[in-house]
């Protein structure tokens, strides 16, 4: 047999590719996604060999990730429940589709995941396979009796690491789970348990890593511009933006006018460094798991919080009045499938081809400002833009394209049923 498993090269993931290992008497092929969660990738191979893994992958998805997921979901002004922008959820179609990718290079047999029984990332994880190679098995350990029996808690595996010649670096396990990606990061359990402990204050200062708080922000706001091709940001502009790019890493694919055009990997880099430095995306909710219950999240996404509101704005200059309403009909469903796993289903897809059509016209730019935790709106353009200065004007004129003795009769008819429910109901 044949196991193709999610490793991260931390304690969870090491046990369980030994006991993996162990239990099916498996060739373990591990693997490792790159989706710009920041973690030290160097030495995971030999980490991984030295664990019992005939092999390590490690997929860089960085630009794949936003360029096929993070922006045909912005694109969608996606939205979990009204504010929880999905940085977790929309991650993990994107790592099981190169790692299933690899499965089938490889001829493996199943694959196997480190998620808890309790979660989400267990449905997303198993659906998106299910949806792209139904033939592979999938293994989860976490809902295996004799896994969880075996080890109750952390000291059971660390006593089983070192029993069994795992290298283990000794960190001090924070007291808080977090998942970390190139949109978000989320911070869920421990302290953030009790719903009333207030996760602003100076104490927790720590634990946030891609923001600073509001009252920390810079005293002076900054101008942002974003360039908006079909829906997608293709350019920035703002002061400084060369050295975030050199202190990110982030190179230009070229320049028009005052914009620098950058991949949507990029941009993503550019906008979460400027969202950080003003204190923008952080949000404290509770949210409804699939599995039914209700779970506390704490969440630092700058650079989508911009992003959104950037392209909410140039939505209102550029697209049609129902198609729009028919597109925002449809958030909390889109919202609701990507939380809950089902990216690869024919549903999502649907309603992606919809979304996307509605985006042919949304090119343009729009200004923001950021300040203090803010993003404000502070002007926008577009060549494709429906506002008419004319047309809205309480000056008069354009007779011909607007006569205001049409709205007499547009009004009575309106009114007719209005009118009529009133006399009949309203005696
Ligand atoms: N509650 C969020 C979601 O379901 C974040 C999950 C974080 N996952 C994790 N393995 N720490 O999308
Ligand atoms: C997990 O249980 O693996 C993390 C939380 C979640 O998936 O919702």
């Amino acid at each position: 047999m044949k196991i193709v498993v999610a490793y991260s090269g931390g304690l969870d993931t090491s046990v369980l590719l030994k006991w993996l290992k162990e239990k099916y008497n498996a060739e373990i092929i591990a693997y490792c996604a790159d989706v710009g969660q920041a973690d030290e990738l160097d030495g995971l191979e030999a980490k991984a060999l030295a664990t019992g893994a005939s092999k390590c992958y490690i997929g860089d998805l960085k630009e794949t990730f936003a360029r096929d997921y993070i922006y045909p979901m912005f694109q969608a002004n996606a939205l979990y429940e009204g504010r929880y922008l999905l940085g977790t959820s929309i991650a993990r179609p994107c790592i099981t589709k190169d790692m299933i990718d690899i499965a089938i290079k490889e001829g493996a047999d199943a694959i196997a995941h480190g998620a808890t029984g309790k979660g989400n990332d267990q449905v997303r994880f198993e659906l998106a396979a299910n949806a792209l190679a139904p033939q592979l098995k999938v293994i989860a350990p976490w809902r295996d009796d004799e896994f969880r029996k075996q080890f109750p808690g952390r000291s059971e595996m660390i006593a089983y690491a070192e029993s069994h010649g795992i290298p283990i670096r000794q960190s001090m396990k924070k007291p808080y789970s977090m998942d970390r990606n190139l949109l978000h990061i989320s911070f869920e359990a421990g302290m953030l348990e009790d719903i009333w402990y207030d996760a602003t204050t100076e104490k927790d200062r720590a634990m946030y890593v891609l923001s600073v708080s509001p009252e920390e922000a810079p005293d002076t706001p900054q101008y942002v511009q974003l360039l908006f091709e079909k829906g997608n940001v293709i350019g920035l502009a703002t002061e400084g933006i060369e050295d975030i790019m050199k202190e990110t890493g982030v190179t230009a694919e070229g320049t028009r006018g005052e914009y620098t055009l950058l991949s949507p990997y990029g941009v993503m880099m550019v906008l979460n460094t400027l969202g950080g430095k003003h204190g923008i995306g952080r949000i404290d909710i509770v949210e409804n798991r699939f599995v039914g219950m209700k779970s506390r999240g704490v969440y630092e996404t700058p650079g989508g919080t911009i992003l959104l509101a950037a392209h909410r704005d140039l939505e209102t200059l550029t697209v049609d009045r129902e198609a729009q309403k028919v597109r925002d009909s449809l958030i909390p469903e889109y919202a609701a499938m990507v939380y809950n796993g089902f990216w690869f289903a024919p549903e999502r897809e649907a309603i992606q081809a919809l979304v996307t059509k509605t985006q042919e016209t949304v090119n343009g730019e729009v200004r923001l400002k950021l300040y203090k935790g803010n993003v404000m709106q502070a002007g926008r353009r577009s060549p494709n833009s429906l506002y008419s200065e004319e047309i809205a004007t309480m000056e008069g004129g354009y007779e011909e394209l607007y006569n205001q003795n049409d709205a007499t009769g547009f009004i009575a008819l309106n009114g007719l049923r209005l009118k009529q429910f009133s006399r009949v109901n309203n005696k």
